[in-house]
């Protein structure tokens, strides 16, 4: 029998929402196009996130699109470079390459995210792991980096990747948008767009891609001032911290907001914010609480950027509890490497409430014995001695006698080192981040497996109404004249109202029911011979197959009410329901 990954990918195959990608070729492993049902249920679903997690901050979170080739020099700062990496391993005899980390979870039951490549090939030793394709031996585990490496032009040192994550887009221009944003905190960029991970051997479907697409927030705060969330503290969150896991906890526990903040189990007001975000939007996908919970990772597991994360992870049949989104504080840790690797100014301003006189040290010379000394040289080492650093000019001074500007020397006496004080009004600082991160495609899979179900042994796509690509289907009950004409003009009636609706006449009104259900369609309405006497026509029920009869003028409103959520029932007369 197909289990229900199987009923799914068959499902989107047969009608419309997604297939391997460069399939007239083989297929390459980890790629997937969507179909026109696919394409259009990943519009709503990104719609839903920005509704859910963009729109109610509306004055905070802003959107953007930043390019997808990414220069080597940005994820370097942001340590991609050195970090982004899983663990590979390959057989002796076949060559095959496998994720080591992957290959021995599955063969100990074990988690071992985190580990050393050193840590897993002991592992893979002392368990006598071998291949799972030849049953040869394993070689080493070592690195595999998982960034797609590319040109920039026609130079090859110019080098380039894909990004893994649109987060550094957004940490570059962290000083345009807070410009834009008139210098206020907290804020955040949102961004929505494809990224590449050259994953070592995808094998399960639309949950682990090469290429996907993420949508994220990477949201700005003062940590010293992180505002106020408009947080409900009694909301119940289910956790597994990592101060439980480590216990050895494996199942999560339920606890409010306020409790998860209390007991430092969510180290900031903002995370929790955006997980409680998560939380409902799953909801809204179908994904009911007790089949969802987030994660803590351990020190080990966590990204390098990140002072803590939790994976957000939802129940599926085949694949076990799969992370749809992942919540992390990055700290300052982004802002302070570009700020480094580019030596441009990403630092925010927090004003103090009154300015404050300060000692500072400042640099002085004698410009008229440098004049002398250095004529025309004068100018330039003057404009070098203003932008010294006091400390390092006094440091010098104590330690050699004098200090080197330009590549002259000059000593004690022409320059020297003085405190004054100084009004200042406030203070720079990094701003810290905290982010909100989605796998677009995991939350259509999810959506579909949780929408997928059987009534009468047929499949019914349970849609939540409003993620429907296609909202309802015009039917003429038989293909005659006069029963076709007035079902036209039913179907333009919808569509210049706007909607998404289809119209077909080929089939037994039962079979056409069955077709519409499987793809998702929440309403079907039928014109019968009833219609040519009184304008009425059957408004029916994808989920329950009940059906009532609406009047054709009042059909627009009534149809958006029913995709809206009105329970059928109150729409219209019930009708005795003919062929299902
Ligand atoms: N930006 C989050 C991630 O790369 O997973």
């Amino acid at each position: 029998m197909q289990d229900k990954a199987s009923k799914v990918a068959d499902l989107a195959q047969r009608r419309g929402f997604y297939w391997p990608s460069w399939e007239i070729y083989g297929g390459v492993a980890g790629f997937y196009d969507l179909g026109p049902l696919g394409k259009e249920l990943k519009n709503k679903i990104v719609e839903l996130w920005k509704e859910k997690l963009v729109r109610p901050l509306q004055r905070m979170v802003v959107e953007m699109e930043t390019p997808i080739i990414t220069p080597y020099k940005v994820l370097e700062a942001s340590g991609h470079v050195e970090n982004f990496t899983d663990p590979v391993v390959e057989c002796k005899s076949c060559g095959r390459k496998f994720r080591a980390d992957h290959l021995i979870e599955e063969k100990l039951g074990i988690k071992v995210e985190g580990l050393s490549p050193e840590d897993l090939t002991k592992l893979i030793r002392e368990n006598n792991i071998r291949c799972p394709v030849c049953g040869g031996e394993l070689g080493e585990v070592r690195p595999f980096l998982l960034l797609f490496q590319t040109q920039i032009g026609p130079y090859e040192g110019d080098k380039g990747f894909i990004r893994p994550e649109t987060a550094q887009g957004a940490f570059v221009n962290f000083k345009r948008v807070y410009q834009y944003m008139r210098e206020r905190l907290p804020f955040g960029i949102a961004q929505i767009g494809r990224v590449g991970r050259n994953e070592i051997s995808p094998r399960q479907g639309l949950l682990r891609l090469r290429e996907f697409t993420i949508a994220e927030i990477e949201f700005f705060i003062d940590p010293l001032d992180p505002g106020e969330p408009p947080l409900d503290y009694d909301a119940k969150l289910r956790l597994l911290p990592w101060e439980l896991a480590k216990e050895g906890r494996k199942e999560p526990v339920e606890v409010t907001v306020r409790e998860a903040l209390e007991k430092g189990w969510i180290i900031n007001k903002w995370m929790a914010y955006w997980m409680l975000k998560a939380k409902e939007l799953l909801n809204e996908l179908g994904v009911p609480d007790e089949n969802q919970y987030f994660e803590e990772k351990g020190p080990e597991e966590r990204a390098h950027y990140s002072s803590q994360t939790y994976d957000q992870l939802v129940k599926t049949e085949r694949y076990g509890w799969m992370e749809v989104s992942g919540h992390a504080y990055r700290g300052d840790y982004d802002l302070s490497r570009h700020i480094k690797f580019s030596g441009k100014d990403l630092y925010a301003f927090r004003k103090y409430k009154e300015p404050k006189v300060v000692k500072v040290k400042v640099v002085k010379w004698n410009a008229k014995e440098i004049g002398i000394r250095l004529k025309a040289k004068a100018k330039q080492v003057i404009e070098e001695l203003k932008r010294m650093n006091p400390e390092e000019v006094e440091k010098s001074l104590e330690e050699k006698g004098y200090v080197e500007v330009a590549g002259e020397r000059l000593e004690r006496g022409l320059v020297w080192v003085e405190e004054a004080e100084e009004k200042v009004t406030g203070e720079r600082f990094v701003p810290h981040v905290v982010e909100p991160s989605f796998g677009v495609e995991r939350l259509l899979y999810v959506t579909l497996e949780y929408a997928l179900k059987e009534r009468e042994g047929r499949l019914v796509l349970s849609l939540p109404r409003r993620l429907a690509p296609i909202e309802a289907v015009v039917l003429p009950l038989l293909e005659e004249k006069p029963l076709v004409e007035k079902a036209k003009e039913v179907w333009k009636l919808l569509a210049d109202a706007g909607f998404r609706v289809e119209y077909d006449e080929k089939g037994s009104i039962g079979r056409r029911y069955a077709r519409y259900d499987e793809v998702g369609v929440p309403a079907a309405i039928t014109v019968d011979f009833q219609t040519l006497e009184d304008n009425t026509v059957t408004l029916r029920d994808r989920d329950t197959w009940k059906q009532v009869r609406v009047r054709v003028e009042e059909l627009p409103g009534k149809l958006r009410a029913f995709l809206n959520g009105f329970p059928i029932e109150e729409l219209g007369e019930p009708v005795s329901a003919g062929p299902q």
